[in-house]
């Protein structure tokens, strides 16, 4: 069992952070990777994210946003009860190289993900640029510790309630237009940010990593659920990844397979709310 030592709610839209007591995965995991867990015997098994890590302290703090009866479920745990199952560090461990200054680019929920993987670009000495983006002001994550680890964070909203009025690539756009020089992307959020952040990278000439997240359910690469293509080469996204390189991902069909459950993720939430 692993206890839950601290509950957030980051904002008013079903937006968790969790810290866990799981010390052999805080020794070990390495930035970017993630974990499975069960929230009860009976739990499916959910892969998620994970923002920090203390190896000092023996916890890791995930955050997710509440999309189906599962995530509904942990949502609600009080800090001091326990997640029944922690599997992890799962995924491939990524090499971080000093490449000049990396421009980080997070959309809503995949801001957690790409605060801990510019943790790992810190360490190796780059400097960082922060984009960050969310739909309005309320559903923005982690801007605070954004400011702590970068050297420049731009935020955008799609509505215009916070930071620059637009959407991540247009300040992706000004960042280039300014002749700001950049080494590196790094983009982390839904399917259609990464492929139009890549569509302009490549344009940019500039090497980009994204952070996929397809299907996952055993997170060993067995089950074939988080198949993508990378390269005209099939992918497993939790052993050959989730982290590749952007300009060579297929995400209109990555797009085609997530769309697969959607709908029956909206059905779970939706009795599982009525049923109180
Ligand atoms: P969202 O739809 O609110 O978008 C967040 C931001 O992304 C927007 O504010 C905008 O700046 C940018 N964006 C969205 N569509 C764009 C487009 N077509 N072109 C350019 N920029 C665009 O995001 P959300 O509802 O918080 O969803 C987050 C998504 O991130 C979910 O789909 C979740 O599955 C995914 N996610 C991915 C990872 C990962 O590892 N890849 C991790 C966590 C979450
Ligand atoms: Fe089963 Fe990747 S989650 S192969």
């Amino acid at each position: 069992m692993f206890t839950i030592v601290d509950r957030q709610e980051l904002t008013k839209r079903d937006m968790i952070s969790l810290t866990v007591e799981a010390p052999a995965i805080a020794r070990r995991i390495r930035p970017g990777q993630f974990v499975i867990l069960r929230v009860n015997e009976t739990g499916e098994r959910l892969p998620l994210t994970v923002a920090y890590s203390d190896a000092v302290a023996g916890t890791i703090t995930i955050i997710f946003q509440v999309v189906g009866k599962s995530t509904a479920l942990l949502a609600s745990l009080p800090i001091g009860d326990a997640i029944r199952d922690l599997a992890g560090p799962l995924g491939a461990v990524m090499e971080f190289e000093n490449v000049g200054t990396v421009v980080g680019i997070g959309g809503g929920s995949g801001i957690a993900v790409l605060h801990h993987l510019l943790i790992g670009y810190r360490e190796a000495g780059n400097r960082l640029i922060g984009v960050i983006g969310a739909r309005e002001k309320d559903l923005l994550i982690l801007e605070n510790e954004m400011n702590r680890l970068c050297d420049r964070v731009i935020v955008t909203t799609d509505d215009g309630s916070y930071g620059m009025h637009g959407l991540v690539t247009d300040a992706l756009k000004d960042l280039e237009e300014q002749g700001e020089r950049l080494d590196l992307a790094v983009a982390v959020g839904p399917l259609v940010m990464m492929r139009a952040v890549c569509q302009m990278t490549r344009l940019y000439d500039l090497p980009t990593i994204v952070s996929l997240n397809p299907i996952m359910i055993d997170g060993t690469g067995m089950c074939g659920g988080c198949r993508c293509t990378v390269g005209g080469e099939r992918k497993f996204a939790c052993v050959d990844g989730p982290h590749f390189d952007g300009h060579k991902v297929d995400f209109d069909e990555l797009m085609r397979r997530n769309a697969t459950y959607s709908r029956d993720e909206r059905l779970s939430l939706l009795s599982s709310v009525r049923r109180g």
